[in-house]
């Protein structure tokens, strides 16, 4: 099967202006949904400043209790680091500072999808992504959907603002496929080819609810939750970092160079990627509710949906 190259559209700081205003926001978002990424080869938000930056280098990497460190907004703490609480406090700063000035941009130039958002987390990638020794499947450097943000999605879809704050390296991407092309090409493999695929049962119900009781009292609890959805996109997602022959194949695959201070966005569930190198990069998360796309027979909901009930993507 032939992959098609997911494409990058390239925004310069001239331009950035007009992003605000219609047509050209309207076409970013449609831009979006429709697997592309959008690359500013200078960040549009304004970068933590030098000394914090080489504060999340050189610090925080020694404290890491996780792969990431992450700011939640709701519970307006950071995750993943040990150390001092003075230590803990400046990272929660700057993390919170970026994901705060990352939101406002995002609000003012894809206000439709702003529109019951989920913000989510703000998280520090501090450690050299090539040849990570970490397991198979939380790995970045093997291309991949991304799958149940922060539990479940339940169909909204993963956009993610990521910026890369290394003040000497490039940070490298390897794309490739698309969600549709991606369901298409694994789905009956997967046995997903199953009008049920996509069906909630009770046990999804009961634990949907439990869970969002308890997350209104421990925000981090969200990460209990799963759904049928969750579970198709975490399966492609596996199989896809599994397929040996998938990822070794040049063919559609392309190579991104982002270089320092530059910043990108994607639906990291629509779009094949892989990080093959690069060390210092936030990445902002904010799930997009199903019913703000403009193009909803694009999202990877509609595509599975389409997909179990017979007909391809
Ligand atoms: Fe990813």
């Amino acid at each position: 099967m032939t992959q098609v190259t997911p494409q990058a559209f390239e925004i310069s700081p001239e331009q950035v202006p007009s992003l605000k205003q219609e047509p050209e926001r309207g076409e970013l978002s449609g831009y979006l949904e429709q697997a592309g990424l959008v690359y500013f080869p200078t960040s549009p938000v304004e970068l933590p400043s030098p000394e914090d930056v080489l504060f999340l280098r050189d610090v925080t990497p020694e404290y890491h209790k996780r792969k990431n460190i992450s700011y939640y907004p709701t519970a307006k703490r950071v995750n993943g680091m040990g150390g001092t609480q003075e230590l803990r406090d400046r990272a929660a700063r700057i993390l919170s500072g970026h994901h705060e000035r990352v939101e406002a941009f995002l609000t003012q130039v894809l206000p439709t999808f702003a529109n019951n958002w989920t913000s989510g987390t703000c998280s520090l990638r501090a450690f050299e992504e090539k040849d990570r020794a970490i397991d198979e499947r939380k790995k970045s450097d093997l291309v991949h959907i991304d799958a149940g943000a922060y539990g479940a999605t339940r169909g909204d879809s993963i956009l993610r603002f990521l910026t890369n704050i290394d003040p000497e390296g490039e940070r490298v991407w390897r794309v490739k496929g698309t969600v549709n092309e991606l369901v298409d090409r694994y789905g009956e493999e997967l046995g997903m080819r199953d009008q049920q695929l996509l069906r909630e049962g009770p046990l999804d119900k009961l634990r949907h609810g439990l869970v969002s009781g308890l997350s209104t009292i421990y925000p981090l609890a969200r990460s209990l939750d799963s759904s049928p959805y969750d579970r198709a996109m975490r399966r492609i997602h596996n199989h896809m970092k599994a397929d040996r022959e998938f990822q070794s194949s040049p063919d559609g695959a392309a190579e991104l160079r982002f270089r320092s201070g530059s910043a990108w966005i994607v639906f990291a569930d629509r779009t094949g990627h892989s990080c093959t190198s690069g060390r210092l990069c936030l990445i902002d998360t904010f799930i997009i509710r199903r019913a703000s796309f403009k193009h909803g027979e694009l999202s990877p909901y509609e595509i599975l949906r389409r997909f179990s009930a017979g007909s391809n993507s």
